[in-house]
């Protein structure tokens, strides 16, 4: 088999066999097919797209490339989260603690940032000392001994989808559903979780922008889990606007564990309960009602928020910081973004807030950039807020005032003010399974 020659009919609109998916698949794993050609490849399938078979395929090629994970030695049901990804979304750090205090274990493999959108791996990673890169042996036995483990991908499992990852977010190839499904899935397959819910954002900071697509992805993953014996739910949930106030690696931190104190802002807190419910639900905890409350109750405890402590401390992370989020470095820079005149916030556009923060550092423009912990977004005012002339919408942050002016001018653009107030928009569209 040749990889021009895949390339090529991928290129001419032509379905791939298995066996070419497999070559390409395996060849991303091992090193044999060179970046450039999986990046011309990744491109001519965001022309040409991959059928369900296709998709089926290279999901099911993907999970094989490494180790499938064996949670056996893990008591107890399994659970597993993923979004879709979207901007200021800290979903996990809130909703596993409290879905491990509930009783079912997380061994959970994370990502990084991917485009506009932000990843776990790279906000825990702002907690000192945290560990994301783990060996097997010491992913179950913190999963065993505090129910709950969030890792980065190891080299071992998935690393087909780990080097197309990174080459997608470096060539604009992320927003197709079929690449996003399988990424997504072969993960979650090869991750080994009993129970699985999906987080499908839909909206403008979603890489799925409207409610049809959502629920034809939705509806794609939960196939593709079910066939593979998985009890799976997708919930659609807006990214229209930014989750919470938050966005940026240490300050969502902060504000996922304010979120587990009781103090998170609402939105944030609805969506984190609703995941949980479900998870919840999936793993037999009672009904998604019983659920709702039970997942409450883990907040108004305050168990919820101890077990993400003892998570980060046992992932060798300075748990301190849990406790006393004042801990983390403030950026060296901030700047305030006021209203030019008065009237509601009628939209802000996710995906350039998004990009306003890759501006300010808390992204990677290329695979290789590091990320700035500190830098980032704190929305003081959004969609359907009332602003008077000059009132602060913004603060932005960063440790270079040099990147202040292209961030500014991207979050000016993703922030409409007029005089009509918007009408309100669901949190949840709907839950496919
Ligand atoms: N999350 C993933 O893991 N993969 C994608 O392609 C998009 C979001």
């Amino acid at each position: 088999m040749n990889i021009k020659e895949i390339i090529r009919k991928k290129r001419n609109g032509f379905s791939l066999t298995k066996e070419e998916i497999e070559y390409f698949a395996f060849g991303a794993a091992d090193g044999s097919v060179k970046d450039y050609q999986l990046s011309a490849l990744l491109m001519a399938i965001c022309f040409n797209g991959l059928d369900e078979r296709e998709t089926l395929d290279l999901t099911d090629a993907m999970a094989r490339s490494g180790d499938m994970a064996d949670l056996s030695a893990i008591n107890g049901i399994t659970g597993d989260k993923h979004s879709t990804g979207g901007v200021g979304d800290k979903t996990t750090l809130v909703v596993a603690p409290i879905v491990a205090e509930c009783g079912v274990k997380i061994a959970k493999m994370s990502g990084r940032g991917l485009g506009h959108t932000g990843g776990t791996v790279d906000k825990l990673e702002s907690i000192p000392g945290f560990k994301t890169s783990l060996e097997t042996d010491e992913f179950i036995s913190i999963v065993n001994e505090c129910g709950i483990c969030v890792a980065g991908q190891s080299g071992k499992l998935c690393p087909a989808d780990k080097k197309l990852y990174g080459l997608r977010d470096a060539t604009e190839t992320v927003d197709n559903m079929s690449l996003i499904a399988s990424s997504i899935m072969s993960k979650k397959l090869a991750g080994g979780a009993d129970c699985i819910v999906l987080d499908v954002k839909c909206g403008s900071g979603a890489f799925m922008k409207d409610e049809k697509s959502a629920i034809e992805l939705a509806e794609k993953m939960v196939e593709i889990g079910r066939g593979a014996g998985r009890k799976i739910a997708a919930l659609i949930t807006d990214m229209d606007t930014p989750l919470g106030k938050s966005i940026g690696n240490s300050l969502e931190i902060i504000e996922a564990v304010e979120t587990l104190k009781g103090n998170g802002p609402e939105d944030l807190t609805e969506i984190c309960i609703l995941l949980a419910a479900k998870l919840l639900e999936l793993a037999g905890k009672g009904s998604f009602d019983e659920c709702k409350l039970l997942a409450k109750s883990k907040i108004d405890d305050g168990s919820a928020l101890k077990k993400l402590a003892e998570m980060v401390a046992l992932q060798g992370g300075d748990a301190e910081y849990v406790r006393n989020t004042e801990l983390f470095p403030k950026a060296e820079f901030s700047l305030d973004v006021k209203a030019a005149e008065s009237g509601y916030v009628t939209h802000m556009n996710a995906e350039g807030i998004g990009l306003a923060c890759v501006a300010l550092g808390a992204g990677r423009q290329t695979k290789e950039d590091d990320i700035d912990p500190s830098a980032g977004i704190i929305l003081h005012k959004k969609t359907g807020d009332k602003v008077e002339k000059d009132d602060v919408i913004a603060t932005l942050l960063c440790s270079d005032d040099a990147l202040f002016k292209n961030a500014v001018l991207q979050f000016n653009e993703s922030v409409t003010v007029s005089d009509e107030k918007p009408s309100a928009k669901p949190l949840l569209y709907g839950i496919v399974g």
